[in-house]
C-alpha cells in the first residue's frame, strides 16, 4: 500500500511564489493575438491588453513575466519599441517565422501588462548582438527617476515615473541563438555587461540573471559559476544573483517531433519519464552551485521549461502553437512538485510560454479563449507560492516501465501555510487508480478543507473552443478519514490531486 508520510513540523526552506512564472516571447501569437490586441481591437481590452486573458491570468496568481524572448531577446533593439507606435521601426523576426515586427508591444506595454497582471516584471537584455551601452541605457530608461538622458526619453514617451525591474537577464541561450559563445567567453561577457546594469535605486535592487545551461551541459555552469561567482572579489559579489536553466520536454528528441494530442501509452510514458528528468538535472545544476556556492546566495532560474510538442496541423511551424492535454496536466504536475522539493536553490521558474505557444496555460483563437488542463494545475498549485515546504516521504510506491518509458507511479509535494497544510499528488499511471494513505505525524484532528482535481478521465482529453470546459479542476471526492491524523486516497490514473488539511 502506498504511503506518504507528512512531519507537519519539519519545515524545509520557503517556496519562492516566482517558480510559478510565465515566459512571454514574441513568437507566433503569444504577445500579438494572445495577450495584446491594441488599443483599437473590437475584443475587449484595457490599453491594449487582452480583458478575458489578463482576468484569467489574474486566477493563477501569475508572480512573474519574462519578456521579450527567448531567441527574440539577443535580436530585440529596445529603443525600436518605444515612442508613437506609427514611427516605430519595423523589423523581421528572423528566429519565429520570417513575420513582421511592428514593435507596436515595447517595453511601455510590457510594464502596463504587468501592472494589469499585478506581476514583477522580468526583463531579459540583449547581449548576443547588442552593445553593453545599449543594455545599460535600457536599464536607465527603465529604473532612473533623476534627470538623464534615457530617464528624459521615458518622460517624453508619457512615464514620469520609472518601473521596476525585479529580474534582468544579461543575454539568453548564449550557448546557442544567443551567440554561439562558449561558457568561458560568456562568462567575461557576462561579468562586463551587467557591471552597467546599474542600480540606480537600493529601494528597487534588480536582481540579475546569467545565462545558464542548455539541459544538462553541467560544464556550462561550473564555468559560469566559477568565473562569475567565485573568481570575484568579495565586493563584487551579488553581481550575479541567478543562474537560468532551460529544458523542454520532448519524448522523442527534436525530431521528430511527436503529436500534442495523439499519443500512444509508449510516448505517454517517454513524455512523464522526460518531465521527472526534471528532478535529475536540478540536482546535479545544484551539486556544482554548491561546491562554489554553499552558502546558496545563487538561484537556479528555471526560466523555460515545457513539452514541446509538433504545431497544431495547417499551423505555422515557426508559430510553435500547440494544444494541451490532461497529459500536459501531469508533466505540469510533476514538474512543480520536483520545483517545490528543490525550494532551497530553484527560486524562480517560468513556463514557456503563457499565451498560444508550447504549453501554454491559455489559447485564443480571434475573440475566444480557453484555459488549457496546464493552467488548471496552475491553479491548483497556487497555494504553493510562498508557503514552506514540508518533509513528506513516499513509501510503497513502485515504477511503470522500463527504461525511457520508466516512471514512478506516484509523485508528491506538502506546503503549509498560515497553518494550511496543502498536499499535491500526481498518479503517473495512464490504467490504474491507486490507493494513497496520508498519514500526518502530530496525533491531531485534521480535517480536509479543500480536494480537488485535474484529469482522471481520457488522457488525450484537451479544451477545444467549442468545448472549452472539457478539462477542468473538479472536486475530488474519492478521500476518506481514517484517523485524526490519516486519509485514505484512491486517486484516479493520470490524474493530479490536492488536498488541504487543517487542524
Ligand atoms: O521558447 C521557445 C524558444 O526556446 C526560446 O526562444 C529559446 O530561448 C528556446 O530555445
Amino acid at each position: 500500500m502506498a504511503k506518504l508520510v507528512i512531519n507537519e513540523n519539519k519545515t524545509l526552506g520557503t517556496v519562492a511564489p516566482e517558480i510559478y512564472g510565465h515566459f512571454s516571447e514574441h513568437l507566433g501569437r503569444c504577445i500579438y493575438e494572445g495577450l495584446y490586441v491594441g488599443e483599437d481591437s473590437e475584443i475587449p481590452n484595457v490599453n491594449g491588453m487582452r480583458k478575458d486573458v489578463v482576468d484569467a491570468l489574474r486566477k493563477i496568481n501569475v508572480p512573474v513575466l519574462r519578456w521579450p524572448g527567448g531567441c527574440f531577446a539577443d535580436e530585440y533593439h529596445w529603443k525600436d519599441g518605444i515612442g508613437e507606435k506609427s514611427k516605430r521601426k519595423k523589423m523581421v523576426n528572423t528566429h519565429w517565422g520570417g513575420v513582421t515586427e511592428d514593435n507596436s508591444f515595447g517595453t511601455h506595454e510590457f510594464m502596463e501588462l504587468c501592472r494589469q497582471i499585478g506581476c514583477k516584471t522580468y526583463v531579459n537584455g540583449n547581449l548576443g548582438s547588442g552593445t553593453v551601452q545599449e543594455m545599460s541605457e535600457w536599464v536607465e530608461y527603465m529604473t532612473f527617476d533623476g534627470e538623464s538622458p534615457m530617464s528624459n526619453l521615458r518622460k517624453e514617451n508619457g512615464s514620469e515615473k520609472s518601473w521596476k525591474v525585479y529580474y534582468f537577464g544579461v543575454g539568453n541561450e548564449n550557448w546557442g541563438c544567443g551567440g554561439n559563445m562558449t561558457p568561458e567567453f560568456y562568462a567575461n561577457e557576462y561579468r562586463r555587461y551587467q557591471t552597467y546594469v546599474r542600480q540606480y535605486d537600493p529601494e528597487k535592487p534588480i536582481t540579475k540573471v546569467a545565462c545558464g545551461a542548455n539541459v544538462d551541459d553541467y560544464n556550462w555552469t561550473e564555468q559560469v559559476m566559477k568565473t562569475c561567482f567565485e573568481n570575484t572579489p568579495e565586493h563584487l559579489h551579488g553581481h550575479m544573483d541567478m543562474i537560468s536553466l532551460h529544458y523542454y520536454d520532448l519524448p522523442e528528441g527534436w525530431e521528430p517531433k511527436v503529436s500534442a494530442t495523439e499519443f500512444d501509452e509508449d510516448t505517454y510514458y517517454k513524455t512523464l519519464n522526460q518531465a521527472y528528468r526534471m528532478d535529475e538535472l536540478v540536482s546535479r545544476h545544484t551539486a556544482i552551485m554548491d561546491k562554489y556556492d554553499p552558502g546558496k546566495v545563487v538561484g537556479l532560474s528555471v526560466d523555460e521549461w515545457g513539452t514541446w510538442f509538433a504545431v497544431e496541423p495547417g499551423t505555422n511551424p515557426g508559430f510553435l502553437y500547440q494544444q494541451n492535454t490532461i497529459r500536459d496536466a501531469l508533466v505540469a504536475g510533476i514538474t512543480l512538485n520536483i520545483f517545490n522539493k528543490h525550494c532551497d536553490r530553484v527560486k524562480m521558474a517560468c513556463i514557456a510560454q503563457m499565451v498560444n505557444v508550447l504549453q501554454s496555460v491559455i489559447l485564443t483563437e480571434g475573440e475566444k479563449m480557453l484555459r488549457t488542463p496546464t493552467y488548471h494545475v496552475f491553479h491548483m498549485f497556487r497555494d504553493h507560492q510562498g508557503a514552506e515546504l514540508l518533509q513528506s516521504a513516499l513509501s510503497g510506491v513502485g515504477t511503470i516501465g522500463e527504461g525511457k518509458c520508466e516512471v514512478p507511479e506516484l509523485t508528491e509535494s506538502v506546503t503549509v501555510k498560515e497553518g494550511t497544510i496543502t498536499v499535491t499528488v500526481n498518479n503517473l499511471s495512464l490504467t490504474d487508480k491507486k490507493s494513497l494513505d496520508i498519514i500526518l505525524t502530530e496525533d491531531k484532528d485534521y480535517k480536509v478543507i479543500e480536494s480537488t482535481m485535474v484529469g482522471g478521465s481520457d488522457p488525450h482529453d484537451y479544451n477545444t473552443f467549442d468545448d472549452p470546459d472539457k478539462v477542468v479542476e473538479k472536486k475530488f471526492d474519492d478521500c476518506s478519514k481514517v484517523a485524526g491524523n490519516k486519509f485514505l486516497l484512491n486517486i484516479p490514473a493520470a490524474s493530479v490531486v490536492k488536498i488541504r488539511l487543517q487542524a
